[in-house]
Formats: structure tokens, sequence, C-alpha cells
């Protein structure tokens, strides 16, 4: 059985990684306005990723015999003022994700829960991937700057992107 306090940090990070589906959603739907159809695929992979984020703790809650609670999902942005502001934004997202990992990680401290910290384990190394993978994309746009031609083969790059559907915990 899982403890109350860890219960409720992990139905708040739940909340989280669906607002991250929800936000990256809504920057697709910007890059589909663009017709930056290889943008518009790399967020769906990330899409599909958050989604995956929260179900992995929705059955790990189950698991452990906690209760999930779903709350409202904020509203994401709907406009950005370029791509590169899109990836600045992600960027700032997935270090606030990885705060709160670890924010999660200390209840699962306090409780001295240590399944809960191993299974944590997997987010966290998650997100130091999310982190370099984003910042990658974030370095290229940098260059890009106003070069169409440059960012029509960044498009092209991000169109290869994949969602493998990952092995949690
Ligand atoms: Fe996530
Ligand atoms: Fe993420």
């Amino acid at each position: 059985m899982i403890s109350e306090k860890l219960e409720k940090a992990f139905n708040d990070q739940i909340n989280k990684e669906l607002y991250s589906e929800y936000l990256y959603l809504s920057m697709q739907a910007y890059f589909e306005r663009l017709n930056l159809k290889g943008f518009v695929n790399w967020m769906s992979v990330q899409v599909q990723e958050e989604h995956a984020h929260a179900m992995g703790m929705f059955n790990y809650l189950h698991e452990r015999g906690g209760k999930v609670e779903l709350e409202a999902i904020e509203k994401p942005e709907i406009d950005w003022a370029s791509p590169l502001a899109v990836f600045e934004q992600v960027l700032s997202h997935e270090e606030f994700v990885t705060s709160r990992i670890n924010a999660l990680m200390d209840v699962a401290e306090e409780v001295k829960d240590r399944a809960a910290l191993s299974f944590l384990d997997w987010y966290l190394k998650e997100q130091v991937e999310e982190e370099s993978n984003v910042g990658g994309v974030l370095a290229t746009l940098k260059l890009v700057k106003d070069d169409a031609k440059a960012l029509l083969m960044l498009d092209r790059e991000l169109a290869a992107r994949v969602f493998n559907p990952p092995v949690i915990g």
C-alpha cells in the first residue's frame, strides 16, 4: 500500500504529464498551421510519450493499491512567435518537469518508499534524455535563424522521429 502523501504527489505528477501531452498537442497544431510536417511529426511523438508517462504512473498507482484522482488539465497556450520560441518553451517546460520528478522522489524518500524510488528512477533518466533531445533541436533552431531553407532541412530531419512505446519502471 502506498502512503496518502505519496499517492497525492503521484496524482499531481499524472496531471503534469497530461498537461505536457496537452501542451505538445497545442504545439503540434501550431506547426500544422505553419505546414511544417516534420515538426508536426516530432510533436506527435512527444504527445504520445507524455501520454505514456502519465499512464506509467496511472498503472503504478493501481499496482500499489492507490487511488487515481484525475484533476482538470490547465489550458495550454495556442500561439507562439516562432518555432524557436516553441522549443525554448519545450526546454523550460521539460526542466520544470524534471524539478517535479525530483520533488516527487523527495516525497518517496520522506515516506521511505524505496519501491517507488526505484520505479521513479526511470523517469529521472527519461528527463535527462528529453532535455538533451530538446536541447539539440533548440541549438539547431538557433543556427537556422531566418534561413527558410535551413528550417525546411530541419523539418525533413524531424519527420524521421518515430514513437517507440517505452517500457516504464
Ligand atoms: Fe513526461
Ligand atoms: Fe517530457
